[in-house]
């Protein structure tokens, strides 16, 4: 489907009926991130997974992009889809969104699902290197970034099949919408005060293996969280719900019918 919101055409998946979950997918990825919650889970519920602004089949606007923008772009999605309260899931850079959606439309929130992410804002030397990317993808594209970043988000029985699927999803975004990602993640605020704030029942999903977003950050994302539960993903690394969707599905549906 197609919505016209804030300006601009998203691409979404709307599939399902039932409690309804919204799902941000991680950077430099697309919604077809969650393919496997989309086959497994919508016999119950009902998900809603869009290209963000830059990514995939949606526009990709000249930037500067920024999480405030990419959460007003969710909720103007929800207007359009009619939908007042959701369960908005993020993993990684869709949990930096999340962070951005608690601050700015708090009150659309009927849950959280946290996964592989981090609260912590970016250091000087890791905002520096996401200029030097954002350069070089607007002058050669984001193929480099799957050479670069897949060994990081992946843990090492990741299959061949899985690993071309994600580069091919890298190479396919628009470079506009890849480097206006870049510099808003390199700008992007710290969220671990925002944390005590939460109020709705929050979900923490991390891989054993995950490097990018350790177990060490992500229990401290639940600990300060009140109405939070930790769930680990044995065997996955940073792309948990890809990696294991067996596991990464269970945990959430538990938590979903427990909402
Ligand atoms: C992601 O998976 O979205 C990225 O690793 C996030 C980041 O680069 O900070």
């Amino acid at each position: 489907m197609k919505a016209q919101v804030n300006g601009i055409t998203l691409h979404v998946k709307d599939r399902g009926q039932g409690l309804p979950l919204l799902l941000v997918h991680a950077f430099p990825l697309n919604h077809t991130q969650w393919e496997s919650q989309l086959d497994m889970l919508t016999d119950e519920f009902r998900l809603i997974a869009p290209d963000m602004r830059g990514f995939g089949a949606s526009d990709a606007p000249p930037g500067p992009y920024s999480m405030d923008q990419f959460a007003d772009d969710l909720a103007a999605l929800l207007d359009h889809l009619n939908i007042e309260q959701v369960v908005l899931g993020g993993l990684s850079m869709g949990g930096y969104v999340a962070f951005a959606f608690v601050r700015r439309h708090a009150a659309r929130l009927r849950g959280l699902v946290l996964a592989d992410t981090r609260a912590m804002p970016d250091s000087d030397e890791a905002r520096a290197g996401r200029e030097t990317n954002a350069q070089r993808v607007e002058q050669e594209g984001p193929g480099f970034l799957a050479e670069t970043m897949l060994p990081d988000l992946l843990a090492p029985g990741a299959s061949p099949q899985l690993r071309a699927n994600l580069q091919a999803m890298v190479e396919n975004n628009p470079p506009q919408g890849v480097a206006g990602a870049l510099r808003a993640m390199g700008a992007r605020p710290d969220s671990s005060e925002l944390l005590a704030q939460i109020q709705v029942p929050t979900l923490v999903v991390v891989g054993e293996q995950d490097k990018v977003s350790t177990i060490d950050e992500m229990r401290t994302i639940h600990e300060s969280i009140a109405n939070s539960s930790l769930v680990t993903i044995p065997d996955a690394g940073h792309l948990s719900n890809i990696e294991k969707p067996a596991a990464f599905n269970a945990a959430l549906v538990e938590f979903l019918r427990g909402l």
